[in-house]
């Protein structure tokens, strides 16, 4: 990405085929982080900056971080919830580069598929709603642990969430909220938040 006035050819504004309007345009490559537009032609940015003349098309991005991508070489966010918040960020490539690398195929097939549910299922949801995750590390167990719990004890007691759930460790400590969590998903699936 470059900064506004770097364009060694005069472009008219014709040329450009979108401009992205309002964003956080940040470039970690020049160090800018400013609001600003981001005129785009072709697949590379023309011009950077306030107030560009008008595109063949224009969005309006106010509110969202405009870059060319962060990569994120070691995150351990490997859920939907986790990659939406990483994306808010500007994080478009999340790897997790600790253990090696994936079936990728079968890694595609399992996103799009829990991108397809229709809901998520109490469990994730009252997750979210407590706030009970922070890395998101820990999150497929404790979810999956959680689930099956709450189908072998609906209306679990708090010394049965915390023996059904001891082994799960959470390096973020999030025990409290997650007891929450499991708690709130219990009275979801029974029909009533209480
Ligand atoms: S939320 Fe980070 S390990 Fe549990």
């Amino acid at each position: 990405m470059r900064a506004a006035g770097a364009c060694e050819t005069v472009r008219q504004v014709s040329d450009w085929d979108i401009v992205l309007r309002g964003g956080r345009v940040i470039d970690p490559e020049s160090g800018l982080d400013a609001i600003a537009d981001v005129a785009i032609e072709g697949d590379r940015v023309a011009e950077i900056g306030p107030g560009l003349g008008p595109g063949r098309a224009e969005a309006d991005v106010t509110g969202l971080v405009v870059t060319a991508g962060f990569i994120d070489l070691h995150s351990h966010v490997n859920t939907i919830a986790g990659l939406r918040l990483q994306v808010l960020d500007g994080v478009t490539t999340a790897l997790e580069m600790e253990v090696g690398v994936q079936p990728v195929p079968a890694w595609y097939a399992a996103q799009k598929k829990l991108a397809q549910a229709p809901a998520l299922h109490p469990v994730q949801q009252a997750m979210l709603d407590e706030q009970a995750l922070q890395c998101g590390y820990c999150y497929n167990g404790m979810i999956v642990k959680a689930s099956e719990l709450l189908s072998k004890a609906p209306d679990p007691s708090e010394a049965q969430i915390r023996a059904a759930m001891n082994g799960h460790i959470c390096r973020c400590g999030t025990y409290p909220r997650i007891i929450q969590a499991v708690q709130r998903a219990s009275r979801a699936m029974a029909g009533a938040v209480r």
